[in-house]
């Protein structure tokens, strides 16, 4: 990884590096609903920005295709599913556009124009893409679609002009490729037509599934942000603690620990999590009375997104609304961009 990857800011420093001037874009696959991993990550920042910044959630429904166009009918499905779960945890889209990517055809546009900035190559050295193709098993069978979305991605990107872009670290590489699209476009330009962008990375690590490994929606070792007080028992019951730390007066491993990676994340007092993960680690604290906090927790904070959402779920109408709204402010903004790069590309009229 080269060192301007790594020129991102942490969301608990956002209060000195993302300034009213910044603009921010980011995007979800709507492949399920959201869960606590995403808001950690990512719903979290986007929450402490609005209002202080432009700011774009794009439901990313195109590039959901570019793995799963088997199933087409499911992503379109969970578009509006996924709006509930923004609105649910508090965006507003009075102060924060909520737009659909495939209702954006500059996008399109943008993302065919770039496609001649970038090498196949480069696109396979990509460590985002080469994890995920493995993670499918595509082995040889990559459809073009999926090896070219960092490009897609690019265009998202930059047809907001966006210069903060919130999003988990397995997404530096995006940014990188968007960085280097950006210059190539400037350099045919001659002028500086698109801003480069910086990551915002959340200041909690990725947070596992229940069971220790990545969270997944498709794995069901997510805790989804409307998850039932059952689902939470059931799924805080099930966390991978420390398989050593048999009887309560053990010495047991914080590193690693799923309920220890939870309760950092939403615990409201970090300083008796400190006290808890020493006497964790010096014997005498079992993972019951561990899992009992964390299931009040998540339970406190959940009822309410949960209760929002049911309520917003009743109204179909006001939700496709804000979708349309937002695409439509999003579509005046995107087109402006596509303007000014066809214009790099020789291409006005
Ligand atoms: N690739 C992102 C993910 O899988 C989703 C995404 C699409 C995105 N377009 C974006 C993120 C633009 C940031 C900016 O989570």
């Amino acid at each position: 990884m080269s060192a301007n990857i790594l020129a991102h800011t942490r969301a608990d420093e956002r209060q000195s590096h993302a300034d009213a001037t910044d603009v921010i874009l980011t995007g979800d696959r709507p492949t399920g609903s959201l869960h606590l991993g995403h808001y950690a990550g990512s719903l979290r920042s986007r929450l402490a920005l609005q209002g202080r910044c432009a700011q774009t959630l794009l439901i990313a429904d195109l590039q959901a295709l570019t793995d799963s166009s088997g199933r087409a009918a499911h992503v379109a499905r969970q578009v509006p599913e996924v709006v509930l779960d923004y609105l649910a945890v508090g965006i507003d889209p009075s102060q924060t556009t909520i737009a659909v990517q495939s209702r954006l055809s500059a996008l399109a546009e943008l993302t065919v124009l770039y496609l001649n900035l970038v090498t196949v190559a480069r696109l396979e050295r990509n460590p985002t893409v080469k994890a995920e193709v493995e993670l499918r098993g595509f082995e040889r069978d990559i459809p073009a679609g999926f090896l070219c979305y960092p490009v897609s991605q690019a265009a998202d990107i930059t047809g907001f002009r966006a210069t903060l872009v919130p999003v988990g670290d397995d997404q530096l590489p995006m940014i990188e490729q968007t960085n280097e699209i950006v210059r190539r476009v400037n350099r045919l330009a001659e002028a500086s037509v698109l801003p480069e962008c910086r990551a915002l990375l959340s200041s909690t690590p990725r947070l596992p599934g229940v069971d220790g490994r990545k969270a997944s929606k498709s794995v069901g070792n997510a805790i989804p942000l409307s998850a039932t007080n059952d689902e939470i028992h059931r799924l805080v019951q099930a966390m991978y603690t420390d398989p050593g730390h048999v009887r309560a007066s053990d010495p047991g491993r914080v590193e690693g620990n799923v309920v220890f990676a939870y309760l950092d994340a939403f615990d409201p007092d970090p300083t008796t999590v400190q006290e808890l993960k020493e006497r964790y680690r010096g014997g005498g604290l079992g993972d019951m009375v561990l899992k009992r906090r964390l299931e009040g927790i998540l339970d406190a904070f959940i009822a309410p997104i949960r209760t929002r959402r049911a309520e917003l779920a009743r109204d179909r109408a006001y939700v496709m609304d804000v979708l349309r709204a937002g695409s439509e402010r999003a579509n005046a903004t995107t087109e402006a961009v596509l303007r000014d790069v066809r214009a790099a590309f020789a291409l006005d009229v």
